[in-house]
């Protein structure tokens, strides 16, 4: 089934950090990818920049390098990449002095009228300079859109400097604040699954849901990015942004619509409505977890420590945590939260758990009754699972058993599935800032983790170890397990 294209308008897009690893391993792929679909219009350019000195043609031998790295041989396409890596032009822009800035102005003047994206693929530090200098240099035009990626801050206080930082050149419409996850295929159809479907509704709340799950383990390490990572750690790397964007899509009122503003004043409601983490129960709430050396799929591996080159830190990579949301849907249904560096698989899931059925008509031979269960998979195989109860098949008494009704995304569609970035950037050239967060949203989720931050420092919580390819540690099991539940491990 071939998926319907929605091409776009004619736009620039300009790249900062242009020669960084986000630029090669998803921007560049993923406009590549869409310029092949036949979405980009032949006068549409792409122009990079950074800092070092580099021709257009040696930035497109880059570009090109870049592609055979992070696409399939497979998926390539010659002609396609010959047409794509015409599109591409190099502009070496000192971002904290004035050289390249007039260059860039002028490459971009023939073309006032037309869409414009600036994609900040830098340090956050440096979203507002790069800013002003836009504005300064005439380059923010009404046509003009700026994307910048997370972390928006290391805080609350600092994701206000951050926003008020670009917030003096562009207005908020034409800040997109991107979260991949927002972009992913299955994150969207949870969305289809709740509003398009009639079923769930009515027992989409803590009468009928005893408790949901949301588990992103990944089992690569930091992969080279520890002077980053060391400063932030798990909850602000995933669940600041990631995991309560998933949680805020669990668990919002339906929007009147599905656009912008009706889906983010939904979720901001859920972020304000998170039950406080702070110092009384930080303790019983949390748990904090960092690698040291084990074992993944290839052999052994080293610990944190070794990988980041340090030989102390008390930075988490791990974090489980017991969320509570203050509203009249879902008192009373905890969120169970957990993400990890090193752990057993790569698994992005959401799980949410039916209670019981109040009372069985069959008697023990029958079995245990499990409850319902629907499994939201993000990666790998995405797709949907409910969890139901059948007769065991056959003659021979009633018995019960727990069957799958499974639909896998790849088996029912066999289409490549198309990157996270592919469609968010698609998105913000057509102006659709749906799938990106808004100022409040950031802020209020910082407003919920800040003092979960705090409260770690203050008692002193250090992280817990855990061997790399495993779970995590022990205290994450207890974690749930206190509650008389299990983390959902089906299919595993
Ligand atoms: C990023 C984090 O936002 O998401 C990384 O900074 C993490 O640490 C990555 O590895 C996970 O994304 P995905 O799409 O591979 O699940």
């Amino acid at each position: 089934m071939a998926s319907r294209l929605i091409t776009v308008d004619t736009f620039d897009f300009i790249a900062f950090g242009g020669t960084g690893d986000l630029a090669r391993r998803k921007l560049l792929p993923s406009l590549y990818f869409r310029d092949c679909a036949g979405q980009i219009d032949g006068a549409s350019r792409i122009i990079a920049t950074a800092r070092s000195h580099m021709t257009s043609e040696a930035y497109r031998e880059l570009a090109k390098t870049a592609i055979e790295t992070h696409v399939k041989p497979e998926e390539r396409d010659a002609n396609g990449l010959a047409r794509f890596l015409a599109r591409l032009e190099y502009v070496s822009v000192d971002v904290n002095g004035e050289d390249g800035w007039d260059e860039l102005a002028n490459l971009l003047k023939p073309n006032e009228s037309r869409i414009r994206v600036f994609y900040l693929a830098t340090a956050p530090e440096l979203f507002g300079t790069i800013s002003a200098k836009l504005g300064a240099h005439g380059m923010v035009t009404h046509q003009a859109r700026v994307v910048v990626e997370k972390p928006v801050g290391k805080s609350l206080a600092s994701a206000k400097v951050v926003n008020d930082a670009v917030g003096q050149v562009f207005a908020e419409q034409q800040i997109y604040r991107i979260d991949h996850y927002l972009g992913k295929e299955t994150v969207q159809n949870l969305m289809a699954l709740r509003f398009a479907n009639a079923l769930f509704e009515p027992v989409w709340n803590a009468a009928h849901i005893d408790h949901v799950q949301i588990t992103v383990a990944e089992s690569i390490g930091v992969e080279g990015r520890g002077g980053y990572y060391d400063t932030a750690g798990a909850l602000r790397d995933m669940v600041q942004n990631h995991m309560l964007q998933l949680l805020c899509l669990v668990a919002m009122e339906p929007p009147a619509a599905f656009d912008a503003d009706a889906v983010r004043d939904e979720k901001l409601k859920i972020l304000k409505s998170l039950k406080p983490i702070n110092e009384s129960n930080v303790g019983q709430l949390t748990v904090r977890g960092q690698y040291e050396a084990g074992a993944s799929a290839q052999g052994p591996v080293p610990g944190y420590l070794e990988e980041i080159g340090a030989s102390q830190s008390s930075n988490e990579t791990f974090v489980a945590l017991k969320a509570e949301i203050a509203n009249w849907r879902w008192a009373g249904t905890p969120f169970y939260l957990r993400s990890g560096k090193r752990l057993a698989q790569r698994v992005s899931e959401i799980v949410v758990a039916f209670r019981p059925i109040p009372h069985s008509i069959f008697d023990a031979s029958a079995g245990p009754i499990q409850p319902n269960q629907l499994v939201i998979r993000l990666q790998p195989d995405e797709g949907v699972k409910l969890q139901i109860m059948i007769k065991d098949p056959g003659p021979g008494g009633m018995r019960l058993r727990a069957v799958p009704l499974d639909m896998s995304f790849a088996e029912s569609f066999g289409e490549r599935n198309p990157d996270a970035y592919e469609r968010l950037v698609m998105d913000v050239v057509r102006g659709n800032p749906t799938l990106f967060m808004r100022r409040d949203e950031v802020e209020a989720a910082w407003h919920w983790v800040d003092p979960i931050l705090e409260a770690w420092a203050s008692t002193n919580m250090a992280p817990r170890l855990y061997r790399a390819g495993t779970w995590g540690p022990s205290a994450g099991v207890a974690l749930v397990e206190r509650d008389g539940r299990t983390w959902h491990e089906d299919g595993i």
